[in-house]
């Protein structure tokens, strides 16, 4: 049985396929390994260009997922698929040396460590091709790792590694977030005890074949990632993420007001009125494309979700200002009624609309 479970995350990558099980054939002879495909219904059949390789080759096995994107839930949810001791994650696209495979696995082998990072900052290592811009984010994202992780990595923003599988259920078992991109920070820092961590260096090869998935979102999905590790044990990344978009909609509806009332003299009603409607469509739409970005609403269901979202937005206003009068009535120093309305008003907002505009 496998020792071994190289977990491949794949989209659109049904052109490397083949090249990559030859390689891995090559460089683990003589081990007792398989590969695993976790595929997110890639629109250019890598699926089934990998059951086709299966079927030739018991040592090559798919795990397809629909409706589903997210590479570090697909790497987890391939590494709980296999039975192996030892698990590597390494990407598709030949970008990752497999000869770095045998040294890694004898490291874990040696029983000190329950992990070991391929890096391209160590000596003998290299970030190959990588433009400037992308070398300058890479290392940012060094930086701000260095706030969740318990250990000290020369390349925390690898995507090239194996654990043992008593580390990696430690780590899923203390909440892994298995947001985006980046796994390997996100496992560190659920580490319940710090990892053991071994490094190993290699040189990250240039893409031959199919395109890089790597966006601006892959950096959104980075900083919650972060945010949630930092707090996310006392606050919902959801809900900070919501609270800034409605921020933001305060600048808007002073904005708006200030050119209809100011600027056209429409009179004042009419004009917060307009104001409030612009900052709530503002809000609905950024919330929509940011902070329920995995549930984005489109077509029909936007028009509905606009429609739920300014009800209970209107709900969460009169609440908002019953609060602050109430308080204010009461006593309470002006600004503390008014943050107090605010805050339940951001509350109510955020769980009404989490459950009716964006319901899963
Ligand atoms: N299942 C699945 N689902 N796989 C995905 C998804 C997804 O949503 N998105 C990307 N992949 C697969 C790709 O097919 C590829 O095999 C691997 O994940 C890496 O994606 P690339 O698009 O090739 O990423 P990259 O080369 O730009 O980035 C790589 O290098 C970074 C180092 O800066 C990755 O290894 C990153 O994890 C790494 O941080
Ligand atoms: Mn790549």
């Amino acid at each position: 049985m496998p020792e071994l479970t190289v977990v491949v995350p794949t989209f659109n990558e049904a052109d490397n396929l083949s090249a990559l099980v030859g390689e891995l054939t090559q460089a683990l002879d003589g081990l007792d390994w398989e590969v695993l495909f976790v595929d997110d219904d890639s629109p250019d059949g890598t699926a089934d260009r990998a059951r086709a390789l299966a079927q030739h080759n018991p040592r090559v096995r798919c795990l397809q997922r629909l409706g589903r994107r997210g590479l570090a839930s697909a790497c987890i949810e391939g590494m709980l698929a296999s039975s192996a001791p030892c698990l590597a994650v390494m990407d598709g696209d030949l970008q990752h040396d497999p000869a770095l495979l045998r040294p890694m696995l004898e490291t874990l082998r040696g029983g000190e460590t329950d992990i070991v990072v391929g890096s391209r900052h160590l000596d003998g290592g290299g970030v190959g091709d990588f433009s400037a811009y992308r070398q300058w984010v890479s290392r940012v994202g060094d930086r701000l790792s260095r706030a969740v992780l318990k250990a000290r990595l020369t390349d925390p923003m690898s995507g090239f590694f194996m654990l043992t599988r008593p580390a990696l259920m430690a780590c899923l078992r203390n909440g892994v977030s298995a947001i985006g991109y980046k796994l390997l920070v996100d496992l560190f820092a659920s580490a319940p005890r710090p990892l053991r961590a071994a490094e190993l260096p290699y040189t990250f090869r240039s893409r031959v074949a199919g395109h890089s998935k790597l966006d601006s979102k892959v950096v959104l999905d980075y900083l919650a990632l972060l945010t949630e590790k930092l707090v996310g044990r006392f606050v919902p990344v959801r809900f900070l993420a919501f609270s800034a978009v409605g921020g933001l909609g305060v600048g808007v509806h002073l904005a708006v007001l200030w050119a209809v009332f100011r600027g056209l003299g429409l009179a004042f009603v009419p004009a917060q009125l307009l104001a409030t409607l612009t900052a709530m469509t503002f809000n609905y739409v950024l919330n929509n494309s940011l902070t329920y970005r995995d549930r984005r609403l489109r077509g029909w269901r936007f028009l509905g979700g606009w429609l739920s979202f300014t009800l209970a937005c209107s709900v969460g206003a009169v609440a908002n200002v019953g609060i602050a009068a109430y308080l204010y009535q009461r006593e309470t120093f002006w600004i503390a009624s008014a943050l107090s309305g605010v805050l339940v008003g951001a509350v109510w907002n955020y769980a009404v609309t989490s459950v009716y505009t964006w319901r899963r």
